[in-house]
């Protein structure tokens, strides 16, 4: 059973916050939260994908980025890892959001976070379905590191990017991922906004068909 919780929008939070992040787009007072449900649990998964040709690397702070990787993983049977900070995030949201906002700066100038998640190669994998939440605008920072660190190995291959957001689009941070993996071949993204998560178990079957992306027997 899965439950929406839903945090209304304040109209001052709204102006407070359209104010701090100029043209990206508004940040939730706090993400709104899908719990994950029938098919999530909240452990991270390495491997043990039925299909062995597609892999799922996704960062999530509040779940619901998690829960469209597992969506995906439980349709193709893709392997999934967890892209991780080297530090966890502050439990203090605006403190959260400072450090987030500071990683951005930094990236700005060519120096990206530290992560914890490293993969040696991609050789196993035709398709990477590569996810992540929308962070002022653009690709959350672990995952822009995770890409960073990454973009040799990941040359050639066949990506496929789908985000999370309150409700800002995904337009900027397919220019991240342009811009990281300067060689790679990137496929129809997927955006689920805060008013379409609810729908995520119609709509990610329904682009991975579109994908022609299918469970390798
Ligand atoms: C640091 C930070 C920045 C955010 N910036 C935006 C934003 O610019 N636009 C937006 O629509 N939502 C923004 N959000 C909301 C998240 O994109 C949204 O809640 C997302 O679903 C969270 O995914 P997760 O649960 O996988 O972490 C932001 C959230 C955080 C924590």
């Amino acid at each position: 059973m899965r439950k929406l919780l839903l945090i209304p929008w304040m109209l001052l939070t709204m102006l407070a916050v359209a104010s701090a992040c100029g043209e990206t787009g508004p940040v939730p007072d706090e993400p709104e939260l899908i719990r994950p449900g029938d098919n999530g649990n909240t452990d991270n998964v390495e491997g043990g994908g039925v299909n062995s040709r597609c892999m799922v690397l996704y960062c999530s702070r509040s779940g619901n980025t998690e829960r469209m990787a597992r969506t995906i993983q439980s349709v193709l049977g893709c392997d999934m890892t967890a892209v991780e900070p080297e530090t966890p995030y502050e439990e203090d949201y605006n403190a959260m959001l400072d450090r987030a906002r500071a990683e951005l700066d930094a990236i700005a100038r060519g120096d990206y976070p530290a992560i914890a998640t490293s993969v040696e190669d991609f050789d196993d994998y035709d398709i990477v379905f590569i996810g992540y939440p929308i962070w002022f605008g653009h690709m959350a920072t672990p995952m822009q590191a995770f890409l960073h660190n990454h973009a040799g190995l990941l040359a050639g291959k066949r990506i496929v990017l789908f985000a999370s957001s309150g409700s800002s689009g995904i337009a900027a941070s397919e220019r991240d991922a342009a811009s990281l993996l300067p060689d790679a071949a990137f496929e129809e993204s997927l955006l689920l906004t805060s008013a379409s998560l609810g729908s995520m178990d119609t709509r990610i079957p329904a682009w991975l068909e579109e994908l022609g992306a299918s469970r390798e027997e």
